[in-house]
């Protein structure tokens, strides 16, 4: 027996008035809800169902849920994280990658910190980013399933770092339903290059974010409404013979720098 739920009753009830407002409004008829019925069933076979209610609706749950928060600011996480992804224990850190991994090499650093400015030791980071074609892992491509996405801590100083390649911007399914639904309302598929970050310590709120690229492609009209301006950042030319040699890398090579402000778990 399933309890009686205020909320549901509240949130759900709302949403179904306002959905009858508008198929009364627009004069929904039965040619169009049978048409949707149909798009309906296809989106849910595949994961174009949850690529629509992700792009459509998580920004606005990620408003509601950490608007004027202090802190460093998060964004949508999107459909395509695996959880489980490999952790990294051998320095220096490199992204899980194919042989001969098409695209430009880019060092990633991070550092994660309290509000207060303390480095966070042994924070845990989820990493995951789209190939140099704009392809995810377990989505795109079937194997391997974990390529370009990673695990690892941050070290005595809060820091890390990480080899892998510059991702591309990509879009969301073009070919299924979706992809018919963004046509028939005019817009395009495009989500600029990024990297997904999940950061977790102990006594922080986890925070689940985006980094873009300063000038890239997409950045301003994000299909996925996603980007914020304190998650753009600049592609360096980095010189640093030492961190190149690591890489076996030349330099310059591109690298991004980034510091992860979490705030206390609430009391
Ligand atoms: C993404 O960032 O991977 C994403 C977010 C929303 C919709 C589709 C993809
Ligand atoms: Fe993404």
């Amino acid at each position: 027996m399933v309890e009686y739920n205020a909320r549901v009753d509240e949130v759900a009830g709302a949403i179904m008035d306002r959905v009858r407002e508008v198929l009364v409004e627009k004069k929904v008829d039965y040619t169009e809800y049978k048409a949707f019925l149909q798009w309906a069933r296809e989106a849910t076979e595949t994961v174009d169902w949850r690529v629509f209610i992700d792009n459509f609706f998580e920004w606005t749950i990620e408003l509601n849920t950490y608007k004027n928060v202090d802190g460093s600011e998060g964004t949508v996480e999107g459909p395509y994280f695996i959880p489980d992804a490999s952790l990294l224990t051998e320095k220096p850190f490199v992204m899980p990658m194919r042989p001969n991994e098409p695209g430009v090499p880019m060092v990633l650093n991070g550092e994660v910190r309290r509000l207060n400015g303390e480095p966070i030791s042994g924070a845990h980071i989820d990493l995951w980013q789209a190939d140099d074609g704009g392809r995810y892992a377990g989505f795109d491509f079937a194997e391997p399933r974990f390529n370009l996405r990673a695990r690892l801590h941050t070290n005595e100083q809060g820091r890390f770092q990480v080899r892998t390649i510059q991702p591309a911007p990509y879009q969301i399914p073009t070919s299924g339903p979706v992809g018919r639904f963004l046509e028939m309302i005019g817009s395009h598929a495009w989500r600029p290059a990024h990297f997904h970050l999940i950061v977790t310590a102990e006594g922080c709120q986890t925070l689940t974010t985006q980094l873009y690229f300063r000038g890239g492609d997409w950045v301003d009209g994000d299909v996925s409404n996603a980007v914020k301006d304190s998650l753009i950042v600049d592609v360096l030319e980095d010189k640093d013979e030492e961190v190149a040699s690591w890489y076996g890398l030349t330099v310059p090579f591109r690298s991004v720098n980034y510091v992860f402000e979490l705030r206390p778990t609430e009391a």
